[in-house]
């Protein structure tokens, strides 16, 4: 590929997450996203005005997240109307796709300064409330399935036990409120301020409260592998898919500045990484989850690099059956054992805010790479209906 421009990462933020039905469960998403993505451009100290397009993720459109919530952020921010915004919906690849989507249009000299990002408050509009249906003819085709159930799936064809499940979550949570006590999210996060109900008080406007929302809220600290172990089939009567060991429904948002190296120079920004490649797979719509080790793949040759190279790999935690597929059929087990995979939680223990996740993956990437003063790392996430997304990150 002749390229024009790198495509630079200057920044990678996102909300704390709340859990659902907690913090932020009480502020619409686009006023959400519009302090996450102000938070952005004020730490950089770039003029909104700079910014050419807002690439949002978001799975289900309707109600507040409907209207091309994309372009209702930068309004929401209350950005000049040059600023333009689009929604993108690659279920929860979305805004890994959007990553995809500003970094090729940089790459092509297309665009110069484009935040990519995506947002999901699962509390206020529930996954699945959009109400999607497919033709007869995919059905004659596939047995189209909910993604809990293909989570079942994989971990029978993988023959993954309850107990493996329950053991990587348990560990997710570990690490996860590991990461939160020694401050490993702090650069990317962006504290929220909002009104929320008092605990007193009767739900009422004159009952609100001023807050700032800084830390994850899903977090279960004190969760044990027999509290886990107690926890009934979610999906299947005898299925060993639990709330416990998958991904938490849960509100947040995340948002990645992206710059060409001219741009970057030209405003004085001094980015954090690039983007060096990435991959899609499309897989079998009725396993649907298992498509990740294929799309690393691509991703990784299009960088020109290999597992080797990867000091840090992120993997969507959708569902622990997930993970263990993955980590058997790349051989990375040991990676995991030794804190390379997933070492400070995820979708399990922080939850899974599918439009604003690849961001989210972005942003602790980013910290981690830093953190361990490192060079490469790869984000991957699976995706409803038989498609996954994965992306190659090079600090800078
Ligand atoms: C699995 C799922 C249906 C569970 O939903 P839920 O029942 O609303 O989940 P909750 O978080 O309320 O947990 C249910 C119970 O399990 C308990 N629980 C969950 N995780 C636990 C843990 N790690 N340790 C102990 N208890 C736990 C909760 O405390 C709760 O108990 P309670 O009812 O006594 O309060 C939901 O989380 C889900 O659909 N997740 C997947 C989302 C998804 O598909 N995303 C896309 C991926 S491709």
């Amino acid at each position: 590929m002749q390229q024009r421009s790198d495509a630079l990462i200057v920044d990678a933020v996102r909300s704390p997450i709340g859990r659902k039905g907690g913090t932020l469960s009480h502020i619409r998403g686009d006023e959400l996203s519009a302090q996450v993505v102000n938070g952005l451009v004020a730490r950089n100290d770039v003029d909104p005005a700079q910014v050419e397009d807002l690439q949002w993720g978001c799975v289900t459109q309707i109600e507040e997240q409907a209207w091309n919530i994309g372009r209702n952020v930068a309004l929401t921010a209350g950005w000049p109307v040059s600023v333009c915004g689009t929604t993108v919906d690659r279920q929860c690849g979305s805004s890994m796709q959007t990553n995809f989507n500003a970094a090729a249009a940089v790459w092509s000299g297309q665009l110069d300064l484009v935040i990519s990002g995506g947002v999901e408050m699962m509390s206020r509009v529930p996954m699945g409330s959009n109400r999607g249906s497919m033709s007869d003819l995919v059905h004659e085709r596939f047995d189209i399935v909910m993604q809990g159930i293909s989570a079942e799936e994989i971990a029978k064809q993988w023959k993954l036990s309850r107990e493996e499940l329950d053991r990587y979550s348990y560990e997710s949570h570990m690490r996860a409120a590991r990461a939160i006590d020694e401050g490993r999210f702090e650069r990317e996060i962006i504290p929220i301020d909002l009104d929320v109900p008092s605990p007193e008080g009767d739900g009422g406007t004159a009952t609100l409260v001023k807050t700032r929302f800084a830390v994850d809220e899903a977090v279960r600290r004190g969760t044990t592998l027999e509290k886990m172990a107690s926890l009934q089939p979610a999906f299947i009567p005898d299925g060993v898919v639990t709330a416990g060991n998958s991904s938490q429904i849960v509100d947040g948002s995340a948002a990645v500045l992206i710059a060409s190296e001219q741009k970057a120079s030209e405003l004085g920004l001094e980015p954090r990484g690039r983007f060096l490649g990435f991959g899609i797979a499309g897989v079998d719509p009725h396993m649907m989850l298992h498509g990740n080790p294929e799309a690393c793949d691509r991703a990784l040759a299009k960088a020109g690099l290999t597992w080797d190279d990867m000091t840090v790999i992120e993997v969507n935690e959708a569902f622990a059956s997930v993970v263990l597929q993955f980590l058997a059929d790349t051989g990375l087990q040991e990676r995991y054992e030794a804190g390379d995979v997933n070492p400070n939680g995820g979708g399990i223990s922080l939850g899974h805010p599918l439009g604003a996740t690849g961001a989210r993956m972005t942003a602790t990437l980013l910290s981690e790479l830093e953190r361990r003063n490192a060079r490469y790392g790869i984000a991957a996430m699976c995706i409803g209906f038989g498609q996954a997304i994965a992306g190659v990150v090079e600090r800078l």
